[in-house]
């Protein structure tokens, strides 16, 4: 009987602290991301951005390969999204490809994150620098921006000049797949968009 009145008591104490907005206790409750954290986070975000890329381009490729452009645009309509979904759930975070030139409405930029990510790397290509991947805090996480390049001739095939470098047949089978298209007329080493992987708390 006593503990219990003991207990109601601390609960009491602790409600009472809760509602008086101390400030000490508010900033006891902010995660602070450390040094090694970010470090960790960015060894990891080159490590899934790396590996997604890599099936990407593979699939892709075999795609084309097998069928022509045409087929592999219908392989990624499919498996793009699906792809990216699996690889997200192997490394529990989130694995994205954002973008200011669309194909897939879904991979605009969506955050002030992502906008501002974008208008660092754009900035450093047309500075032709160097741009370096990063991690920025976010909710009290973090997340990983990589650029995207134009980086080999087959991306012209379904993001260059539509009277050049796609054919008719590839270019109807965009416009029937996503008639908002909005990702062509790309030139070869040009910043195309960003990896982006969103890591849980
Ligand atoms: C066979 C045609 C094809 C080729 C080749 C191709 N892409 Fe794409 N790309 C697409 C399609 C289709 C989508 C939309 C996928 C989806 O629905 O998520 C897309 C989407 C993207 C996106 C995501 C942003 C957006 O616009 O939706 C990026 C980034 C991208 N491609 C970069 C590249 C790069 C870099 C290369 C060369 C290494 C390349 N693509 C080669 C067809 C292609």
């Amino acid at each position: 009987m006593k503990r219990t009145i003991q207990i109601s008591a601390l609960l009491m104490t602790l409600l009472v602290a809760s509602c008086s907005q101390n400030p000490v206790k508010e900033t006891a409750e902010v995660q602070v991301i450390t040094e090694s954290e970010r470090e960790e986070k960015l060894a990891l975000g080159d490590l899934i951005s790396n590996m997604a890329q890599t099936s990407l381009l593979q699939n892709v490729s075999k795609e084309m390969k097998a069928g022509g452009p045409v087929h592999a645009v219908e392989f990624c309509n499919i498996q793009a999204v699906p792809l990216m979904d699996s690889i997200s759930k192997a490394n529990k975070v989130k694995v994205e490809r954002v973008t200011d030139q669309q194909r897939n409405p879904d991979n605009y930029l969506k955050t002030e994150n992502d906008k501002s990510a974008w208008v660092k790397f754009k900035s450093a290509f047309f500075k032709s620098e160097k741009p370096v991947p990063f991690v920025v805090e976010e909710n009290q996480s973090l997340v990983y921006y990589k650029p995207i390049a134009i980086g080999m001739p087959t991306c012209l095939k379904c993001h260059g000049a539509p009277d050049q470098d796609i054919d008719i047949s590839t270019l109807e089978k965009i416009k029937e797949k996503y008639p908002n298209d909005l990702a062509t007329n790309y030139k070869m080493a040009d910043f195309r968009g960003m990896w982006k992987v969103s890591f849980e708390k």
